[in-house]
């Protein structure tokens, strides 16, 4: 599968991508570009700002991801944005987080959920 990660590069990010890539999935990562990662060669980088994921699309468009994770998801705002930036990209959008209030918020837009 195509997997894009938002939020790939950081520490249970950067593994969960390793571990895609290994399994043979084609995998691409969104982030600032601040956070270094030692990722497998093959993994496709995009660089930009969770903010601003409209300024992305085409990026995100051309890249046809099967599922896209949300790896860090911080506040109800972005996840509305990445609900909203992913609907009719994408078969599959997961949100992760430690943070209840963009999981719940994302919940509501995702239609199902799991919670640790
Ligand atoms: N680490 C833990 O012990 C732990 C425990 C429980 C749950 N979690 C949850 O697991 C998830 C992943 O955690 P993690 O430890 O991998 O996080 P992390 O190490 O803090 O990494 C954050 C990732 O998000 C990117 N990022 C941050 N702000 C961004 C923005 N505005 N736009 C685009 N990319 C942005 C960072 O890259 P750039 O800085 O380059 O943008 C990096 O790739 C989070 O939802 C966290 O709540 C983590």
């Amino acid at each position: 599968m195509r997997v894009l990660v938002l939020g790939g590069t950081g520490f249970i990010g950067s593994r969960a991508v390793t571990r895609l890539a290994s399994m043979g999935h084609e995998v691409a990562v969104f982030s600032r570009g601040k956070t270094r990662a030692d990722l497998p060669r093959e993994v496709r980088r995009l660089v930009g700002d969770q903010a601003e994921l409209g300024r992305h699309v085409r990026a995100f468009r051309d890249f046809s991801a099967d599922v896209v994770v949300g790896m860090h998801l911080m506040s109800e705002r972005e996840a509305t944005a990445f609900t909203s930036a992913f609907a009719g990209l994408t078969g599959r959008a997961l949100a992760i987080s430690s943070v209840t209030t963009p999981l719940a918020e994302a919940r509501r837009l995702l239609g199902s959920s799991t919670t640790p």
